[in-house]
């Protein structure tokens, strides 16, 4: 590339985008240039919706000037401050905050830097305040890409399947996937008839003795799975299966919280308390941060160096996350969550009467997806992964990004940041049904 910078390297050439690993499977070549609210700017000038979020982080949009001033204060005053060394205000202030964010408990928070490792903690907390070996998650579950979070992850092949072997002691249970169900496709409400109540009995009878088990882990919305949204008695009777058995519950709400859902936290569209709810993406509007909400008496029996980071709760990261909790009060994003991903999900269900390639639509708040399907071929259900990236690919020709998801890559998920207007969803509409009109849906 031959344009300049005058912010790094100081006016030499940027370099190729060779120099960035192939590892980093590529969604866009986009050269961004800077952010604002639902929008990034190409350094050529060309504006794109960005309805990825930067997969789920950015709630309070691109830049929010709030949650920018507020990193810009901390800057200039600390940038770290490590948690074993000092105190900080920022972090004082938000372990309280986190605290106070979900009913129940009493709570307490860590904090770390990735979602994959608050899971991480998470997972240490439930074995050493159980003193038991074994975690279930869920499959079609996405919980990270370590070693451990990739044992817990069954999503896709390509996040596990190369580096076995790995950590023991993880089993997997079937989530309810309504309309991949063996008894035919249905929504997922009180009449369910997914069989995932009797398969984790079956993994009781066959694998694992309930009182082994020290927690089982899940998506309350299932994310890089496919946005499925499981049926309303789903979790209220996991917690009552896991208490049965004293195992605890982790809700990992690294893709669901902070309002994605339209709710703070997506456990609350079902009441449920789980005992230990990780967080990540929402929580600090791009910076790195996450951390996990436990019952108080669990983290109090976690003894002081058994685990730790040397950035977690970063100064300038939890100054960020204050300014962010700031921004989704005062602007009700929770709200604005409902009513957007309402409108979205309406407006592609109208969509999907005029192609039988969407074989559904679905989602839970802004969190909203499409499954590409073969029409006519096997039982309808047949996945349709090449139309997938055709959709996503016409769609980022029209200067619109959205993202797959899904076991067969054949799900387009719809991530707006929920300060989205009425205006731009509709843009995106009209965008995606252009996409799919060229994509030949
Ligand atoms: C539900 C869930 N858990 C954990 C993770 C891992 O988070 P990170 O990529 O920050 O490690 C993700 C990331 O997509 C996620 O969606």
């Amino acid at each position: 590339m031959t344009t300049h910078s005058d912010v790094a390297g100081l006016g030499s050439p940027i370099p190729d985008h060779a120099v960035v690993p192939p590892v980093w499977g590529r969604i866009t070549n986009i050269d961004v240039d800077r952010g604002e609210g639902s929008w990034l700017i190409a350094a050529s000038g060309e504006r794109y919706l960005d309805y990825s979020s930067g997969i789920g982080v950015t709630n309070t949009g691109h830049a929010h000037p709030k949650v920018v001033a507020a990193i810009q204060a901390q800057a200039a005053k600390l940038l770290h401050g490590q948690q074993n060394i000092v105190y900080h205000e920022p972090g004082l202030r938000l372990y309280e905050r986190l605290a106070g964010l979900l009913p129940g408990g009493p709570w307490g928070a860590f904090l770390s830097n990735s979602g994959a490792e608050a899971v991480e903690a998470a997972v240490k907390l439930a074995r050493v305040a159980t003193g038991r070996p074994v975690i279930i998650s869920f499959r079609g579950g996405f919980h990270g890409r370590t070693a451990q979070t990739m044992a817990l992850t069954t999503a896709k092949d390509v996040y596990r399947a190369a580096f076995e072997p790995l950590p023991g002691s993880v089993y997997h249970t079937k989530f309810p996937y309504c309309y991949r169900a063996a008894g035919g496709p249905h929504a997922p409400d009180a009449n369910c008839t997914c069989d995932w109540e009797a398969e984790l009995d079956l993994l009781f009878h066959q694998v694992i003795y309930p009182n082994r088990v020290a927690a089982i882990i899940v998506e309350p919305v299932q994310g890089e799975g496919g946005y499925i949204v499981p049926p309303p008695t789903f979790l209220p009777r996991l917690r009552e299966i896991t208490r049965e058995h004293g195992i605890l519950l982790i809700a990992d709400e690294v893709q669901t919280g902070f309002g994605r859902t339209g709710e703070l936290f997506a456990v609350r569209h079902w009441d449920v308390e789980p005992d230990i709810l990780v967080m990540a993406k929402g929580i600090a509007s791009g910076l790195p941060l996450s951390g996990i909400l436990a019952r108080r008496e669990l983290i109090e029996r976690w003894a002081p160096g058994t685990h730790g980071g040397t950035y977690g709760g970063n100064v300038v990261s939890c100054a960020a996350a204050l300014a962010t909790l700031d921004v989704i009060e005062e602007e009700d994003l929770v709200a604005n969550a409902r009513a957007r991903g309402g409108q979205l999900a309406g407006g592609l269900r109208e969509l999907a009467a005029d192609h039988p390639s969407i074989g559904d639509v679905r989602g839970l708040g802004c969190m909203v997806a499409m499954e590409f399907v073969k029409p006519g071929a096997g039982d309808g259900r047949v996945p349709d992964a090449d139309l997938t990236k055709r959709v996503i690919a016409e769609a980022l020709g029209r200067k619109l990004i959205v993202l797959s998801a899904g076991s067969y890559g054949n799900v387009t998920r719809i991530i707006p940041p929920l300060v989205t207007t009425s205006d731009e969803v509709d843009l995106a509409l009209s965008l995606l049904e252009d996409a799919l009109r060229a994509a030949q849906a």
